[in-house]
């Protein structure tokens, strides 16, 4: 049996990789440790409370005592680090929270992994991490990483630390860079829950600038298979690209979405483009298809249908989720943009 401490379980993917572990994986124990932040959600694991190879501890990346115990306690062989701050938007609002948990959470956690000789530590890092594009070209592991914005410098630099961890102590580490993702539980602050919960309520969509921006989109149970053959597979110092080979623009997006709920195109509304926006994320994602015969198998159209079903039966789901603290974020972020 594999002891897996998985940290931000409650969030959207690291939920998502949860659900695939216990249901596909049934030799795992997992620990689950999150802060449960606005982006938490219990709920999003509530068919597993009670689960034998299942616990949830509810704690911050940055004590790093309370990680040290858990790996003892539970003879944890690998660490997978979902646990971050995550909105582009929120780390221009405020970068502080940003730093504290994905720079100094991702030290904490390290620290932990060294002192106890973990097997392995998975860094669940970012395309972003690269910068932006142009209309050509496309990010490889050996592009030069040049963030842009707070989130994609707070994760840089975690990226750095774990490489440096590598380096100087001999961890075992790997490093996986996602592009965009998009599927059930995530949080309706990112462009496709966003859309799809306006649309329903006829509510206005709001395109940052001229909505050309290009992000290549992965449904979230491919990154998950993606994070599971490299624990399983890679060798230790790794570091591998993931994506969809699947790049749109956000016009379209939002565009299939009207159609796909039967809404207007005049829900549409642009409004002041995001600052220091990045034009176009593209990640050759040939090395993790190479090396560990990994390959996407859910298409776009496929991972959107199942998405907007998902959101539509979910319903108690998103109001719970939009109630509180959702409300004064919206209107923050989006009233006189
Ligand atoms: P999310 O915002 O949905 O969830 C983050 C989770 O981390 C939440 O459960 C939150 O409570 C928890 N958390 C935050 N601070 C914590 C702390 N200090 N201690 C413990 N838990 C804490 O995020 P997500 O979209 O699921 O992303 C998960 C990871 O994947 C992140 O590291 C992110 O950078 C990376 N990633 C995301 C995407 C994407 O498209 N969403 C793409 C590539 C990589
Ligand atoms: P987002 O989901 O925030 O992911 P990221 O910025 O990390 O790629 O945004 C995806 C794209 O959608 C990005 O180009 C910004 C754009 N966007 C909008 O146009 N309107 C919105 O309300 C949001 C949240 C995003």
């Amino acid at each position: 049996m594999k002891s897996i401490l998985v940290t931000g379980g409650a969030g959207f993917i690291g939920s998502n990789f949860i659900r695939m572990m216990l249901t596909e994986y049934p030799d795992c124990f997992v620990v689950n440790l999150d802060k449960l932040t606005y982006a938490g959600n219990l709920e999003n694991l509530a068919e597993f409370r009670g689960h034998n190879q299942y616990r949830f501890v509810h704690g911050d990346i940055c004590d790093g005592a309370l990680v040290g115990r858990l790996i003892d306690e539970h003879h944890i062989d690998a660490l997978v680090n979902f646990a971050a701050e995550t909105h582009v938007d929120r780390s221009i609002a405020g970068p502080q929270v940003f730093i504290d948990t994905n720079v100094t959470g991702t030290l904490c956690l390290l620290e932990a992994a060294r002192d106890k000789n973990l097997g392995r530590f998975l860094q669940v890092s970012t395309d972003e991490v690269y910068g932006a594009l142009g209309a050509e070209g496309i990010f490889t592991e050996q592009t030069p990483l040049s963030p842009n914005s707070p989130y994609s410098a707070s994760k840089a630099a975690a990226d750095h630390l774990v490489r440096a961890f590598g380096h100087t102590w001999g961890l075992r580490y790997n490093i996986t860079r996602c592009s965009n993702n998009y599927g059930p539980y995530q949080f309706p602050e990112k462009l496709i829950p966003l859309m799809i919960h306006n649309a329903l309520h006829d509510k206005e969509l709001p395109v940052y600038g001229d909505g050309l921006q290009v992000r290549d989109w992965l449904y979230v149970h491919d990154h998950c298979t993606a994070i599971w053959r490299v624990l399983e597979q890679a060798p230790p110092g790794e570091i591998y690209n993931v994506g969809g080979c699947n790049e749109k623009t956000n016009l379209e997006i939002v565009n299939l979405i009207l159609s796909r709920l039967g809404k207007p195109q005049t829900l549409i509304r642009h409004v002041k483009d995001r600052p220091g926006h990045d034009r176009r994320y593209a990640i050759d994602a040939g090395k993790i298809m190479r090396q560990l015969g990994w390959q996407p198998s859910v298409t776009f159209e496929q991972g959107i249908a199942r998405t907007i079903d998902w959101y539509l039966r979910s319903d108690q789901w998103l109001a719970s989720v939009v109630s509180g603290e959702y409300q004064c974020y919206y209107e923050k972020m989006y009233r006189n943009r």
